[in-house]
């Protein structure tokens, strides 16, 4: 431990921990915008400086490390002059559109602005201005000439989210917060760059413009969305969930959510949401009073208890129903004199549960394991930086099992692609057994259960697609098809994997295929191809494999490896 002496407080704190970590642990308010306690150290704003004893010029709180005896202090007239300087450099860009700008009152800059920033500027020159670009529905960059560039963003995405879709581009003034060329911002943890950017560069579109921070109210709540329970604060106004944000829990989230915890409010106000009770009368639909509908319905169950007895009534209720709503819904079958009721909405089996086994691990521990078996867990799923429990944890779709393991060696997963359009629905469907054409005797009879496929539609779809994913995640990963050593394609009929090959330009003897031996064995080939190419000694250490799949249903997905065993 080494200790220091900050604003005449003695802070001990670990060796290797900059003025900084001190001042968190003193309850030291330092001005900062780069700094994040989550992130890595980039030391670029400047707003930090303070006055270190012997120290010829102010130094960087957050880039200076401790040392035995060091005596700082945080609010001498060096370090306040040396703070105010740097707001006076901050705010020489900086558009003054507080009133109008979705960050205002929650404002880093603004806030600070208060205190270090002048009555008036001396800048008599022209501000610059940065263009607009548009990365997705999610997260709007209409305004980056507020960016100070504190590179908070794109430390988040190589750090925590694992995807670097945000850079640095160009130098000095010149120098512009973008995305690679062309792309949009498409992680699922996107979301968490408006809460750390620290003034109103990057702004949620689905809130821009909805509410000033201080006409809503705050609610804490869970978010219901997978089996992490990451902890949000519900923001609401008029009654409306206009916004969700994570409530920063150690223990569980950190201060991170998924975009799916902070974009799904939208389907609270959805406009084919049903918001009034409806009666279907002689075919068509009516719009009633509460008093009407719930006469009707209890009539209706008052009806079929009489006539068939109380077991002939059951209720199906949706997983995602509050405790209270589930409780009323209970409350209410069983006044009916019935015990039907349940939430196993899409299960084929019921086997005896006992509730959901504890695998004896909090979530915080998880990112001290070195080898982990995932179940059912979409991991490819933007989700490079597995190591980060953040990450790791947030996510719960797909199917299969993976093991991870951790590994100091370079290689291992460069890139990949996921994508699905819904673009080809009907080129593969079952007409029939779903809730839009239910199964009965005419179905059955009319042969409508069995797959229909429009096969020439599929065949185009698969020979475009794969090559497109693959140069996508080949470029993402630096490369061109001349650098893969072995290609490993969905092993669906060799007719699309020569017409995918010759697309790309890639030798016959780099592509592995077993299809010759077991058909078409779907995306879920590619793992066993691979099992089979390590067997016959086609994968080395070194190696770039490259894995392209579809699904006729239409998806794809495409990844690069340097094989590292
Ligand atoms: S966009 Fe925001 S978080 Fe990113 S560099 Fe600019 S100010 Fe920082
Ligand atoms: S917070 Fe220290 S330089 Fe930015």
């Amino acid at each position: 431990m080494v200790e220091i002496e900050l604003d005449g407080q003695k802070v001990e704190v670990a060796e290797g921990s900059m003025v900084m970590h001190a001042a968190e642990k003193a309850k030291i308010y330092i001005p900062h915008f780069c700094y994040h306690k989550k992130l890595s150290i980039a030391a670029n704003c400047r707003m930090c400086l303070v006055d270190v004893e012997k120290a010829p010029k102010p130094m960087p709180a957050c880039a200076t490390p401790v040392t035995q005896g060091m005596i700082v202090r945080t609010k001498s007239d060096k370090a306040i002059k040396a703070q105010k300087s740097v707001m006076e450099f901050l705010l020489i860009n900086h558009p003054l559109d507080c009133p109008i700008c979705d960050q205002g009152g929650e404002c880093q800059l603004q806030d600070l602005a208060v205190g270090y920033g002048g009555g008036s500027s001396r800048y008599q020159e022209e501000k610059r201005v940065v263009a607009p670009k548009d990365v997705g529905p999610l997260i709007s960059m209409e305004e980056m000439s507020r960016c100070i560039h504190c590179t908070r963003c794109v430390r988040f995405g190589q750090e925590i989210a694992g995807v670097m879709e945000l850079g640095m581009s160009h130098r000095g003034e010149h120098s512009e917060i973008e995305t690679f060329v062309g792309h949009t911002v498409d992680s699922e943890l996107s979301g968490n760059m408006i809460d750390i950017c620290p003034v109103g560069a990057l702004t949620s579109k689905p809130f821009r413009y909805k509410a000033r921070t201080w006409e809503l109210s705050r609610r804490k709540s869970v978010s219901p969305h997978d089996s992490t329970g990451a902890n949000l604060i519900v923001q609401v106004k008029n009654d409306r969930v206009l916004r969700v944000v994570p409530l920063e829990n150690e223990a569980v989230n950190e201060c991170w959510i998924a975009d799916r915890d902070r974009y799904s409010y939208e389907a609270l106000n959805g406009a084919d949401r049903l918001t009034r009770p409806m009666l279907k009368q002689g075919g068509q639909w009516q719009e009633v009073d509460w008093q009407t509908a719930l006469e009707y319905v209890a009539n209706g169950l008052k009806q079929i208890k009489d006539q068939h007895g109380a077991a002939a009534i059951g209720a199906l209720v949706s997983p995602h129903s509050t405790l209270e709503e589930l409780h009323l819904a209970t409350a209410l079958v069983r006044g009916l004199g019935s015990d039907n009721i349940d939430h196993r909405l899409r299960h084929a089996e019921f086997p005896r549960y006992e509730g959901v086994r504890w695998l004896g691990l909090p979530i915080a521990a998880l990112s001290q394991l070195q080898r982990v078996l995932v179940v059912g867990s979409d991991v490819n799923s933007r989700i490079l930086d597995w190591r980060d429990r953040t990450t790791c944890v947030l996510f719960g779709d797909g199917a299969g099992a993976v093991v991870l393991q951790v590994t100091e060696e370079p290689g291992g997963l460069l890139s990949f692609v996921l994508g699905s359009d819904g673009s080809g629905a009907e080129l593969l469907w079952v007409p029939a057994g779903g809730s839009r054409t239910p199964a009965s005797r005419d179905t059955v009879e009319q042969r409508q259960h069995y797959i229909k496929m429009d096969g020439p539609a599929v065949f185009r779809f698969a020979t475009t697609i794969m090559p497109e994913a693959l140069l996508t995640a080949l470029d993402r990963a630096g490369m061109s098809p001349q650098d893969v050593d072995l290609l490993i394609p969905h092993q669906a009929n060799i007719r699309i994997i020569n017409g995918a090959r010759r697309r790309l330009d890639i030798r016959e003897d780099a592509v592995f295929t077993n299809v010759d031996r077991y058909g078409n064995t779907s995306a879920a080939s590619i793992p066993v191809a691979l099992c089979e190419a390590i067997a016959e000694g086609r994968v080395h250490r070194g190696s770039n494999v490259a894995m392209v799949a579809f699904g006729a249903g239409l998806t794809w997905g495409a990844a690069v490896w340097k094989w590292n065993t």
